[in-house]
């Protein structure tokens, strides 16, 4: 069975065309930025509030000779409006601290779920939002409690809420939610 992230890329992949603009909210050091990347999307576009994970990521970015298509932004995911005209296709949110460095500024669930909701309206009809939700830090379980009965209320009508988690795994296991629009809210 495909790992929560692997499933999260194969399920986002699905999404994205030539003419797709996608975001990665939360780009630490750029693996998902440069998953991103490296599908036929025409622009990605990748926020994150520290300078050290904007460098990373540049710098991961450029050693795989795709930086060109990647807007690398240092602000919150929550002015996304500023920095995108377009429709969306596809967004992953990789939640918690950026890994080896200061684990003070992590991801907070009521920003996280604030961009989310603003977010849904400037997605695509079938564009698809994926969220991996790290719950075994203090904030974490925090947000993922802001989080959760968000998404559960979301109204089907417009939205499908999936969640892909292994339930058997032990210590507050990493799992992914994912959000596909289905109709114009
Ligand atoms: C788990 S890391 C992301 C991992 C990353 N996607 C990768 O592939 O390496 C979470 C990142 O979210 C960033 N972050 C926290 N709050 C944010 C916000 N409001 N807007 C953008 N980035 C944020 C942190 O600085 C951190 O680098």
């Amino acid at each position: 069975m495909d790992k929560v992230l692997a499933f999260a890329e194969k399920i986002l992949k699905e999404k994205i065309d030539k003419n797709s603009i996608v975001v990665d909210a939360t780009c630490g050091n750029g693996n998902d930025t440069l998953f991103l990347a490296k599908t036929i999307a025409k622009r990605v576009v990748a926020f994150d509030i520290q300078d050290t994970a904007i460098n990373n990521t540049k710098k991961l970015l450029t050693i795989n000779g795709v930086e060109e298509k990647v807007k690398l932004i240092l602000d919150s995911h929550e002015n996304f409006e500023k920095y995108i005209a377009e429709k969306i296709s596809a967004v992953i949110f990789n939640l918690g601290y950026l890994p080896n460095a200061n684990h003070s500024v992590t991801t907070l669930g009521e920003v996280t779920k604030n961009t989310i909701e603003k977010m849904l309206p400037n997605l695509e009809i079938g564009g698809r939002i994926a969220i991996v939700i790290y719950w075994g830090h203090k904030e974490g379980k925090e947000e993922k409690d802001i989080l959760m009965p968000y998404f559960a209320n979301i109204n089907q009508k417009y939205v499908e809420v999936l969640e892909y988690r292994f339930i058997n795994q032990k210590n507050n296991a990493p799992y992914l939610v994912i959000l596909e629009k289905i109709k114009d809210i």
